[in-house]
């Protein structure tokens, strides 16, 4: 039977089969925290949605709430209502009595010359009072004002962002390796008066002038009619000067000289209502401008916190590492928010992880005797690609490990479970999105059993669906594709989507509701944007986007971006961005374009079009290739068919192409693209099936 995206269950099963399953070792069952199956009973649908009250009881509160979740003006769902609080309260201060002098940051350098430096808790409680100081006293930012944070991963990162939490100022983080373009226009969206940087950071041996961005966000910025009046400077070496921009006076302000005036001051914390904006986070989406999402404080510390408890085992005398990077959600859920709320050890890590060589992660987890683990598939494709027996070189034992960001094939699950594991740890395969906050689908690491290539069944309270193209529901275990949906609101669903309620509706919950007018959560499920194959055992295989989203490494790039980067070459008449199967990163995108008459130095126009989408996004999104053709094919109403170049690409077939305007170029295009000689047809992940389908 034909199912969503004509997929049938043969095809789905070419993406790969379903897998036995490996059970959790014992040793780790005994020590989980969560260890009682009878909480699955607590988090029935019945005891929605006064079943999270258990996790915002994890939390210090300064008023307790009244109502647990409002529904009054769906889908602008409130959390824990009356309630106030302090994040940073609850991340740095209430540890202070009992653990002042536990590590709260190891922070590791990029250089293996350079030692390690240790962060107590007490010194992140100084350290964060004096920079909101700053914020506060020098930079004159008020609760509710939005600050934009663009910088690598040094310690001052979480310390600026509990700095900003302790006073009520809404942060924005920037992935550091995204341009000064990308941070400027994503400041000029949030309003930001002040933006946060670092001077130089070390990235593959490498030394990086980040100042040299400050500069062209500030610009950027401008040009979109938002002023930055002042850019603050960390150092990423104390009293020396790596940096070669110069700082521009009155503007520009080393946040070592005015730490200086403010020495051990304190600043109290500001309680703020639970429904008070934490932080954003920009993301990428259908169109072409980047999406700030916008999370609370209450309902997302409770959810992170519980759930870096639950899912990531965390104890407080363990090590914990989650490699990501700070700038993505995974980073402020699973790095700052959620491990420092329950008072964890963290490695903070500057570095990539196969530089010097692809035994330096398993190198710091021996030092610092790290037994948890958190990574993505690229990162482990890498790793086993470039060093397939570096971890048992060395001498460290993971408890637990987690995958993240993309689908993980089972080969290199089994690697990272056999090999980096050494067979001693649980693995949990997390599925989430930056709008969702914290994980929504993962194996309860103690209570469920582990399937290679499945993320596992829903998280606790969670109530996943999958609803064909109609919104029918897809029964669990029918082999069929779907679209994943979640039935009820949870306490860390983004908010909305800065100064755009409509775009939120009409992304996240148009598709699949049920009655626009009802105040009932159960006629608003939430869209996803994945497909997803429910088996019978309830566990989700999820399959990747349904929409023009490339996941690239782990990282979400919107095609759409990256064709309006490339038309700011002047001689590129129209330009289609597709996604292609890689090895290693999952997908990367590649470009079409048609040059506009008479242009004929390709050379010069291809780089042109790679520099163009480095600066106006990051290197991230540099193109596996870049093919300039006649023509794009196209229907006859003039839409770019990219579902064609997609197939072309991947070495799919292209299907039907006659209805087209100009059908002919597809061969044309397909010769250019793939040589002229025979080519094996490929079978396709669902996600490049889908691609494109939905224009
Ligand atoms: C997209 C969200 C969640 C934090 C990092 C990415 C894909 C996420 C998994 C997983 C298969 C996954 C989805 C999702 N994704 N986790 N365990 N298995 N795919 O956050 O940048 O918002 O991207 O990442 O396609 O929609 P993000």
């Amino acid at each position: 039977m034909a199912t969503v995206g004509k997929t049938e269950t043969s095809d789905i099963a070419v993406h790969w089969k379903e897998e036995g399953y490996v059970q959790p070792p014992a040793k780790f069952v005994g020590q989980a925290n969560l260890a009682d199956p009878s909480i699955a009973d607590r988090f029935s649908l019945e005891n929605f949605p006064e079943c999270f009250r258990e996790y915002a009881d994890m939390l210090s509160w300064d008023q307790s709430w009244h109502t647990t979740l409002d529904t009054s003006h769906p889908p602008f769902w409130k959390w824990f209502v009356g309630g106030k609080l302090n994040a940073c309260y609850n991340c740095v201060d209430r540890h202070l009595p009992k653990h002042k002098n536990k590590a709260a940051f190891i922070f590791v350098p990029e250089a293996e010359t350079e030692p390690t430096y240790t962060l107590t808790y007490q010194e992140l409680y100084v350290r964060v009072n004096e920079t909101a100081a700053v914020l506060r006293d020098f930079c004159g930012l008020k609760p509710g004002d939005r600050v934009t944070i663009h910088m690598p991963m040094i310690l001052e990162l979480p310390i600026t962002m509990l700095a900003c939490a302790r006073i009520g100022v809404t942060h924005s983080v920037v992935f550091g390796g995204f341009s000064g373009e990308a941070a400027g226009t994503r400041a000029a969206d949030s309003g930001s008066t002040v933006m946060i940087y670092a001077d130089a950071y070390y990235r593959n041996g490498k030394l990086i002038d980040h100042k040299a961005s400050a500069d062209i966000a500030v610009k950027t910025a401008a040009a979109e009619g938002v002023t930055i009046d002042k850019v603050l400077v960390w150092r990423r070496r104390d009293g020396e000067d790596l940096s070669n921009t110069p700082m521009v006076p009155g503007r520009d302000f080393y946040m070592e000289e005015l730490l200086k005036n403010y020495r051990r001051v304190k600043v109290a914390p500001v309680s703020v209502d639970a429904e008070h904006p934490l932080f954003l986070m920009y993301t990428s989406g259908s169109t072409g401008k980047p999406k700030g999402c916008q999370h609370r404080t209450g309902g997302y510390l409770a959810y992170v916190t519980a759930t870096a408890k639950y899912y990531q085992d965390i104890h407080p005398e363990d090590v914990y590492w989650c490699m990501a990077d700070i700038g993505w959600i995974t980073g402020h859920s699973y790095i700052v928010y959620g491990p420092l709320s329950l008072g964890a050890t963290n490695v903070l890590f500057e570095g990539v992880p196969n530089y010097p060589d692809a035994g330096r992660p398993w190198r710091i987890a021996e030092q610092l005797d790290v037994n948890i683990f958190h990574t993505s598939p690229t990162a482990i494709r890498m790793l086993r690609k470039a060093g397939p027996n570096e971890p048992q070189k060395y001498n460290y034992h993971f408890k637990h490990m987690t995958t993240v960001g993309e689908p993980i094939e089972p080969e290199s699950w089994r690697w990272y479970h056999e090999v980096v594991g050494k067979g001693e740890a649980v693995i949990v395969d997390t599925w989430w999105q930056t709008e969702t906050g914290g994980f929504l689908i993962t194996t309860k690491p103690a209570l469920d059993p582990m399937k290679a290539g499945s993320a596992g069944p829903a998280a606790l309270g969670i109530f996943p669906v999958i609803f064909d193209e109609a919104g029918n529901e897809i029964a669990a275990g029918s082999g069929r594709a779907g679209n994943l949906g979640i039935r009820n609101p949870w306490p860390s669903i983004m908010q909305t989507i800065l100064n755009n309620d409509d775009r939120f509706v009409q992304q996240y919950y148009a598709k699949f509701c049920k009655n626009p007018k009802s105040t009932d959560w159960r006629d608003w499920p939430y869209f996803a944007s994945d497909g997803a194959v429910l088996a019978a055992d309830n566990y989700y295989r999820i399959l990747g986007r349904v929409d023009d989203v490339i996941n690239t490494a782990g990282h979400r790039l919107g095609t759409k971006e990256i064709e309006s980067a490339c038309l700011t070459v002047p001689q590129v008449a129209e330009a289609a961005v597709v996604p292609v199967v890689d090895e290693i990163k999952g997908r990367v995108p590649a470009i079409y374009v048609a040059l506009k008459p008479g242009v004929t130095d390709t050379k010069q126009v291809t780089e042109d079009i790679i520099r163009a989408v480095e600066t106006m996004i990051g290197k991230i999104a540099r193109p596996k290739g870049v093919h300039i053709v006649a023509d794009l094919p196209k229907t006859r109403s003039g839409k770019i068919m990219r579902r064609i170049l997609a197939a072309i690409s991947n070495r799919v077939d292209t299907g039907d192409v006659t209805t087209l305007a100009n059908p002919e170029i597809v061969e044309q295009i397909r010769k250019q693209v793939q040589g002229d000689g025979p080519v094996d047809l490929q079978d396709a992940p669902e996600d490049i099936k889908r691609f494109g389908e939905q224009e």
